[in-house]
């Protein structure tokens, strides 16, 4: 009977949750060869059915395997045989892309950042020179953002001189990203991790963020998160009783709230369309506090993006308990995964309306009171403009994208992925 590789790539540390993930929903794949942050499971009969897997909350992208791993002086050989192998199936042009990642993106922020320069610096390596060299020859661009139902080929570097070759066709948003991490330009000084990792959760989501719409960040302080909200042009209020970036102060799209969540007037963020929580609390408590925002009377909310720390292991058993109270407060459509950015923690994306997705346009439904205008003066606080940028950020700008947090249409990954 013929047998089939799925390979998997997650966090260094959530082996352990992928494999329980998998145990549960695809339970006859048996686990193979694994390193941390890449696994494979052996399927029986062929044709695995990857989709099984599209509700995983700690697998960053997936795919099948293809032959042996390779050594670097064998690469180009046994991509070249992979290639063949499916023009003699399914004829020339089976592949569109060609992605080259390695299995390991890092556990803290500088490895995670190095990761995200070394996704955007030039090909200057041996193995990328290689890779680039067979992407010419073969028509396959190399690391580009692919589209929904395109097939990619990818190169996962598994240690120095250990490379698997896979693919996978493109069914949910994340594998379009090269080892599903995805690619934007970056400012010349980034406020914190956060900017990253927001960032990542709006192009996930294709929420349909809107020039001039009113975000919350609760937890907002020292503001990389709410850098990438005004990025994509949006008005922001920021609540945190810890002092905020001056550069972000210094925006006259952000109001802070400089208080704890539980001592807002909730009339004052009357207007917010969408709200952020990245607060370094349990999860428990920053559902509670987003709770009160959502079932006000005063409040219409139509997103949530939440961070959720994952403080102690046996938090992830209760993933599917916080999606549930979500719903219970009537947002159909709730989605948790581990995103590519995340360290302990995991990202819940809520939307009242599913339907959100695909017209991309939120209608605001009051004309309640400008949260600026309404806001007590004492509650506010603004600093003057700096010019002085930031020390230790990252800096990647020659990257671009195609992609944005700004709305989409509806796409192959939300039909597939709900
Ligand atoms: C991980 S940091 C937030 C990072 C931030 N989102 C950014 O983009 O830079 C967590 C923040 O939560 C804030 N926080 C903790 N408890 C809070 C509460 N009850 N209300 C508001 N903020 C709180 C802390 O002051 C801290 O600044």
């Amino acid at each position: 009977m013929k047998s089939e590789f799925i390979f998997v790539a997650c966090k260094s540390e959530a082996n352990d949750f992928v494999k329980s993930e998998v145990s549960k929903l695809a339970a006859e794949w048996k686990p193979s060869f694994s390193r941390p942050g890449f696994l494979t499971f052996k399927v029986d009969g062929g044709n695995p059915d990857l989709a099984r897997l599209n509700h995983s909350r700690f697998i960053r992208t997936l795919g099948v395997n293809i032959g042996k791993f390779a050594k670097f002086d064998s690469l180009a050989f046994d991509l070249k045989a992979a290639v063949d192998s499916f023009a003699n199936e399914a004829g020339d042009g089976f592949f569109q892309h060609l992605h080259f990642w390695p299995r390991n993106i890092g556990k803290n922020d500088q490895s995670i950042f190095a990761f995200f320069q070394w996704l955007h610096s030039e090909m200057d390596d041996p193995i990328r020179l290689q890779l680039k060299a067979f992407s010419e020859a073969h028509q396959l661009p190399l690391n580009r953002t692919a589209s929904s139902d395109e097939k990619v080929l990818n190169v996962i570097q598994i240690d120095e001189d250990q490379f698997a070759i896979g693919w996978h066709e493109v069914k949910l948003r994340q594998q379009k990203w090269p080892g599903g991490v995805p690619r934007f330009p970056i400012p010349d000084s980034v406020v914190s991790r956060a900017f990253f990792k927001t960032k990542e959760a709006m192009m996930w989501s294709r929420f349909p963020f809107q020039e001039g719409d009113v975000c919350v960040e609760l937890g907002s302080a020292p503001g990389g998160s709410v850098q990438a909200l005004l990025d994509a042009k949006l008005e922001v209020i920021g609540i945190d009783p810890a002092v905020m970036d001056e550069s972000i102060m210094a925006n006259p799209s952000f109001t802070h709230m400089k208080k704890r969540n539980a001592y807002i007037n909730k009339k004052d963020i009357a207007d917010a369309k969408w709200l952020f929580a990245d607060s370094n609390v349990a999860p428990q408590h920053t559902l509670d506090s987003v709770a009160e925002i959502v079932n006000n009377q005063h409040t219409s909310v139509h997103g949530l993006v939440l961070t959720l720390k994952l403080l102690q292991d046996k938090l992830t058993h209760e993933i599917n308990q916080y999606a549930a109270t979500v719903k219970s407060w009537g947002f159909n459509f709730v989605r948790v995964r581990q995103l590519a950015f995340n360290r302990n923690e995991v990202c819940l994306i809520a939307l009242k309306r599913k339907s959100l997705l695909r017209f991309g346009k939120v209608k605001s439904k009051s004309s309640k009171p400008n949260p600026v205008a309404s806001t007590p003066k004492e509650n506010q606080s603004k600093t003057p403009k700096p010019n002085k940028p930031s020390e230790n950020s990252p800096k990647a700008n020659e990257s671009s994208t195609n992609e944005s947090g700004i709305s989409e249409s509806k796409s192959a990954e939300s039909k597939s992925a709900e």
